[in-house]
């Protein structure tokens, strides 16, 4: 059985001493660049005066020191922030680091991003997870088997399929093409312990770091009359440090590979045809669904979104997930939104090599964080300790948001809270595709703030009145419905082409 080692590190430090200490030992640069972008407030951050006066607050990405994968934080997470969980010639299988982070770990923090990348004819060993697995396929093709409720499940899953594995079961699975990977994005929900969870093993494999059988834990009496036998040597002959094979990811042979995917299905099991869609039968239902096959949701030149929530899988209402993909044409962006409820963990799935950011605003860097500071003199004793701030303490009002930006590239993981409202932009190099896991997602909602659906087109006259001078009351009207587009748009460099145009 392997160990989490990843999250045994990181919950024995401060989060955010863990990405300073090595950066900052490197370039003082670097390590200013990364405290500016700690959606923290930190009293030694130096402010653009001009912002401030219309309390507003901006970092720029200065040079190499904006690197990207070090900006954003703690929203942003780039290729370092992955973990090797399990290794082999034949693929590999990485897990994000936690979030633990206080800004988001009460609504994410339950929860693990993994990626599966698996060879051609890559063979996963059986296994199963103190956790729920949801998945999407990204690349390629797979069979995966699941055995649960006493019954064996072969799904054929394939690129754009989501599919749903419930914590416990046990699952063997191949990648079932002859020269391309199968590559899988999946969020994990542990059910033991919130934010971590474990990977149990029948059969033991060869080698030191390859994992053992949880059989060979049990004393020789208990696996005596557990199997019947008088012999536990035949026991672990067959379940301990078994050398066949490469460990937990080896090669499958073609005709294995046929075999394997000879009763796969896309059906799942519909429930035996018994009318009356009972939930029982319902629950039962995993099926792999296409998540870009069927009609997308919202749909124009600059982009597509695509969409499976509760309504159509029944695991997903149950989890309180649902799962997204925005395709962005490139040069193109999304209108500016936020979620009423859900957090959005997106990851990057498919992006050209340049120009594709995101840009939220973030109001938890206020001018509240220089005066809070001096009002409690006293802190002195408490040493740098930011930990106690976002909870626990008093609420503060926020008076001020910050600018959270960073570049993103394929693999990068973006976390976009409720009510933050948040902006993709795609370079002009090729789509940008998110896959987005919505946590909390039921009763969800999104609100766009620009283009044709702008909920500011809802404010009333008399509102309006109130709340925009006289002077401006016409430019407003104006400004709130010159973008006429919805949801997707020009991005800032088609739009200036087009301004010029003109
Ligand atoms: C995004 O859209 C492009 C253009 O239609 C398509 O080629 C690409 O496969 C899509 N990406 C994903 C991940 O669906």
């Amino acid at each position: 059985m392997i160990t989490n080692s990843s999250d045994q590190c990181t919950r024995q430090r401060a989060p955010t001493s863990i990405t300073m200490k090595p950066a900052a030992a490197r370039s003082p640069w670097l390590a200013l660049a990364i405290v500016l972008s700690l959606c923290l407030s930190l009293s030694f951050a130096s402010w653009d005066a001009e912002d401030e006066g219309r309390g507003s607050r901006r970092w720029q990405e200065g040079g190499d020191e904006g690197r990207s994968g070090e900006s954003g934080r703690p929203y942003h997470f780039g290729e370092e922030s992955y973990r090797e969980w399990a290794k082999s010639r034949h693929g590999h299988f990485k897990v994000l680091k936690r979030f633990d982070h206080e800004l988001i770990r009460g609504s994410i923090g339950d929860y693990r991003v993994a990626c599966l990348d698996a060879a051609p004819r890559a063979f996963l060993q059986p296994s199963h997870y103190d956790a729920d697995e949801i998945a999407y396929v990204r690349e390629g093709e797979g069979v995966v088997v699941l055995l649960r409720n006493g019954k064996r499940e072969s799904l054929c899953v394939r690129e754009g399929d989501v599919f749903v594995i419930p914590a416990g079961s046990i699952v063997y699975s191949a990648n079932t093409h002859r020269s391309k990977w199968f590559r899988v994005v999946m969020l994990l929900n542990p059910v033991s312990t919130p934010g971590s969870f474990q990977e149990f093993f029948p059969i033991g494999y060869g080698g030191e770091q390859q994992p053992e059988s949880f059989f060979s834990v049990f004393s020789d009496e208990v696996i005596r009359a557990a199997f019947n036998t008088r012999r536990r040597e035949d026991v672990d002959r067959v379940f301990k440090r078994n050398s066949r094979g490469e460990g937990e990811i080896s090669e499958a042979s073609e005709e294995q590979i046929r075999e394997l995917s000879r009763s796969c299905s896309r059906g799942g099991r519909g429930g035996g045809g018994g009318g009356g869609g009972g939930s029982g039968s319902e629950k039962e239902d995993i099926r792999p669904r296409s998540l870009t096959g069927e009609k997308p949701r919202y749909s124009n030149k600059h982009g597509r979104l695509h969409q499976i929530t509760g309504d159509q899988c029944p695991h997903l209402r149950n989890l309180d997930l649902d799962v997204n993909l925005v395709n962005i044409t490139r040069g193109s962006m999304t209108a500016l939104r936020y979620t009423t409820r859900a957090t959005k963990i997106v990851v990057v799935v498919e992006a050209g090599n340049d120009g594709n950011y995101f840009e939220m605003a973030c109001p938890h860097l206020s001018s509240s964080g220089r005066s809070e500071r001096r009002e409690r003199g006293r802190s002195e004793e408490q040493g740098g300790q930011e930990e106690e701030k976002g909870h626990g303490g008093e609420q503060e009002k926020s008076r001020g948001y910050r600018q959270v930006r960073a570049e993103i590239k394929v693999g990068s993981v973006i976390v976009l809270p409720a009510g933050h409202p948040a902006t993709f932009v795609a370079g002009n190099e090729g789509n940008l595709a998110l896959l987005s896991f919505g946590v909390g997602a039921n009763n969800d909602e999104e609100v766009f703030m620009t283009g044709g659906n702008s909920a500011l087109k809802q404010l009333d006259e008399a509102a309006k009145a109130l709340a925009f001078p006289q002077q401006v009351r016409e430019l407003a009207d104006k400004v709130i419905r010159a973008q006429t587009e919805a949801v997707f748009h020009d991005g800032p460099q088609q739009q200036r082409r087009a301004f010029f145009d003109m």
